[in-house]
C-alpha cells in the first residue's frame, strides 16, 4: 500500500494506492470528518483494498485506490457561492494529476459530481462525469447499469438454485426504492417476478417507484403495478418471500436478521447495497448454514464500476462513452456469479469467501 499525503486548505488528504498489478488504481474520493490521522489512514487503506478486490473480480484492468479528505461533507457549500469548496477540489485535482495517472478518482460519500467537474479542470484522471456535454465522454448516473448488473447476478443465483432462469412464481422483496431499487423493480417485473414487495423509509420514494412503473405500463401495454405490495421498513425481513434484494443499507445481514430471513423462506439474497454482511466471516457462514444463497455485494453491484471503466476506455481510445458497451460489459457479472456459486457448492465455503479468493488469485497472477 502506497500513501500520498497533502494538506489542502488545512484539510488532511490521503490518497492510498493498494495495487497497480492489473492497471491504474481507481477509487472514489471520500470526504468526511475523521478524529485522527490514524483513523483516516485505516479507513482509506481498507477502502483502497476493497477496490482492488472489486476491480479484479469484475475482470477489469484496474488496480485499487481511494482518497479521503478530512473535512465535513458540506464543507464550503454555502460560503461565497461555494468558492472555498471549488478551491479545495482544484487543489485536489492538482494532487491527483501529480500521481501521473496511477490514481484515478471519482465521486464517493461526501463528494458529488459537481466536485468531480471541478477536479476535471486540473486532471483527466477523474471519472463519473455527467454525460452532457457529450464531448467530455462522461458516463453519468450509473444506477441503471448497476441495476442491470444486480439483475444479471440475481438470474445467475436463480439458475444456480432452481435450475431455470424463470422468475415466474417467485416473490422478490426489495429494501430501498432509491436510484438502483427503482430501476431494478422494472427489470424484475418485466422479467416475470410474480410478486414484488417494496419498502423504503421515505414514503415519497415508494410513490415515485409506483409512478415510474405506471409510466412503464403505458409504454409497454402491460400490467405491473398490481404485482407490487408495500411493506413497512421494519417488517420487511419477516415478509414471506424467495429473493431478498437489499438496495438501501450496509450491515443488514447479521445474527438478528439471517434467522428471520430463513423463517420467512428466503433462499437468495442478492442486491446492490454495499457491505451487507455485518461480520464478513460469521455472517457469510451464517447465511450458508441457513441455506440462503448470498450474492457477494461487491460482485453484484460492480455495474457502477464497470460503467466508469467504459468511460475511461472510451476516453483513451477516443471513441467516447457508450451506454450499450457498458450494458454489454455488465453481463460478465452473470458468469462470475455462476463461477462463484459452483466453487462454493463444490468446496462448501460461503460465496463471499469464494469471491475474495477469485479476486485475490487474479491480482496475484498479474503481480
Ligand atoms: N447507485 C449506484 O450505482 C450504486 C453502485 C454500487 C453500490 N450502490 C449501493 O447500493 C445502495 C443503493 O444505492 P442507490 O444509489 O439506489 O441509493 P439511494 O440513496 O438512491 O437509495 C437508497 C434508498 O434506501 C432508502 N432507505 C434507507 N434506509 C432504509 C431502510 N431502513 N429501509 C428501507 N429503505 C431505506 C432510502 O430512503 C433511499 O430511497 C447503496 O448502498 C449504494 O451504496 C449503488
Amino acid at each position: 500500500m502506497e500513501f500520498h499525503k497533502e494538506d489542502i486548505l488545512g484539510h488532511h488528504v490521503i490518497i492510498a494506492i493498494d495495487s497497480l498489478a492489473l492497471g491504474p488504481a481507481l477509487g472514489g474520493s471520500r470526504m468526511k470528518r475523521y478524529d485522527s490521522v490514524k483513523e483516516q489512514t485505516t479507513d482509506v487503506e481498507r477502502l483502497a483494498n476493497g477496490m482492488t478486490h472489486k476491480s479484479s473480480l469484475a475482470g477489469l484492468d484496474l488496480g485499487g485506490g481511494k482518497a479521503t479528505i478530512n473535512a465535513p461533507s458540506d464543507f464550503g457549500k454555502g460560503d461565497n457561492n461555494g468558492e472555498q469548496r471549488r478551491e479545495l477540489f482544484l487543489a485536489f485535482g492538482d494532487f491527483v494529476e501529480s500521481l501521473g495517472g496511477n490514481y484515478i478518482t471519482a465521486e464517493d460519500v461526501g463528494t458529488n459530481v459537481d466536485d468531480m467537474e471541478v477536479v476535471f479542470e486540473r486532471t483527466k484522471h477523474v471519472v463519473g462525469l455527467p454525460r452532457y456535454p457529450y464531448s467530455r465522454g462522461g458516463s453519468g448516473d450509473p444506477s441503471i447499469i448497476t441495476a442491470a448488473g444486480v439483475y444479471q447476478a440475481l438470474i445467475a443465483c436463480v439458475e444456480g438454485l432452481y435450475k431455470t432462469d424463470s422468475l415466474e412464481g417467485l416473490t422478490a422483496t426489495l429494501q430501498g426504492a432509491g436510484h438502483v431499487g427503482k430501476q431494478l423493480s422494472r427489470m424484475l417485473l418485466k422479467g416475470g417476478i410474480e410478486k414484488l414487495i417494496i419498502s423504503d423509509k421515505r414514503r415519497k420514494k415508494i410513490d415515485q417507484l409506483r409512478e415510474y412503473i405506471e409510466d412503464f405500463e403505458l409504454a409497454t401495454n402491460e400490467k405491473y403495478n398490481d404485482r407490487i405490495q408495500v411493506s413497512h421498513p421494519d417488517k420487511i425481513y419477516s415478509k414471506k418471500g424467495d429473493i431478498f434484494v437489499p438496495c438501501a443499507l450496509g450491515g443488514i445481514l447479521n445474527k438478528d436478521t439471517v434467522p428471520v430471513l430463513k423463517n420467512s423462506c428466503y433462499k437468495i439474497v442478492c442486491g446492490a447495497a454495499n457491505n451487507q454482511l455485518l461480520d464478513t466471516v460469521k455472517d457469510g457462514q451464517r447465511l450458508m448454514k441457513a441455506g440462503i444463497l448470498y450474492g457477494p455485494d461487491y460482485l453484484v453491484n460492480a455495474g457502477g464500476l464497470i460503467n466508469v471503466y467504459v468511460e475511461l476506455s472510451g476516453r483513451k481510445n477516443g471513441n467516447g462513452y457508450s451506454r450499450e458497451a457498458a450494458l454489454e460489459k455488465v453481463r460478465s457479472i452473470y458468469n462470475t456469479m455462476r463461477e462463484v456459486i459452483e466453487i462454493s457448492k463444490i468446496e462448501q465455503i460461503p460465496t463471499n469467501e469464494v469471491a475474495d479468493r477469485v479476486a485475490e488469485r487474479r491480482v496475484s497472477k498479474a503481480s
